[in-house]
């Protein structure tokens, strides 16, 4: 088993007093074999991102456990389990600098892990994602949503993660660049057996891509038959 989140709880103190507790997420069990596609499939606000946020080693859960390949994983994740593990986001620009030109950004994953680097394997790694070498000379704001969320895609998979949380990927895109970033998505776990939660509120979308759909109900959590 790839990853296994097991009785993972997430509370917030409610906002109208009297020490009451909130919960987002509770007693949460969830699986996830190495190259399955796991949806998360709720309404808005019913805790798939606090989820898919502990999954990814961002939020510290309140209690509960997350294994990988069977071992404990201790919050926040470090080393070989921080590069493991990658989170997408819906809106590509949290993942940029806005400031900055894209290839800034782009070649971060290869300093921060020592890869190996030159002008080329990035250009060449931009252009399996439909990228030119002239959009990394572009501030993020200049680019799409759609090439945006192409090149954070580009950039995160310069780790070669075996588990990736996808939170709502494309549903800021047209149906022609969503279906481009699902065949992205399936090329790389056909080839590496990478593993993906993927969040959503699309049914249709969910019953495409998923190999098997958790329902999320106010912070319940059931694997649907
Ligand atoms: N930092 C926080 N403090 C208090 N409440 C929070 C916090 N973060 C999230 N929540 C609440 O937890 C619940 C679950 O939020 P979450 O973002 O996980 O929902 P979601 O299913 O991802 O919704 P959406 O589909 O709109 O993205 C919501 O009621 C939200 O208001
Ligand atoms: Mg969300």
């Amino acid at each position: 088993m790839r990853m296994r989140l097991e009785q993972l709880t997430k509370t917030y103190k409610s906002r109208n007093g009297g020490g009451a507790q909130f919960y987002a997420v509770q007693n949460a069990n969830v699986t996830l074999e190495a190259g399955e596609t796991v949806g998360l499939f709720g309404d808005s606000g019913s805790g798939k991102s606090t989820l898919g946020m502990m999954a990814a080693g961002l939020l510290k859960p309140t209690s509960g456990s997350i294994f990988y390949e069977d071992q404990l994983c201790a919050f926040p994740y470090r080393g070989t389990l921080r590069r493991n593990i990658q989170i997408l986001f819906q809106h590509p620009e949290v993942s940029f600098n806005p400031a900055l030109p894209l290839i800034k950004s782009m070649t971060e994953p290869y300093t921060l892990y020592n890869l190996p680097y030159s002008k080329q394997i990035l250009v060449e790694n931009v252009e399996r994602f439909g990228l030119h070498e002239e959009h990394l000379h572009r501030c993020p704001g200049e680019l799409s949503g759609g090439e945006l969320q192409r090149a954070a895609l580009a950039r995160l998979l310069v780790l070669r993660p075996a588990v990736l949380v996808l939170d709502e990927p494309t549903s800021m895109l047209d149906v022609i660049t969503q279906a481009q970033m699902i065949g992205m998505l399936r090329d790389y776990q056909q080839e590496t057996g990478a593993s993906y939660l993927f969040i959503t509120h699309n049914r249709s979308l969910c019953d495409w891509v998923c190999d098997r759909v958790y329902d999320v109900e106010q912070g319940n959590i059931t694997l649907e038959e």
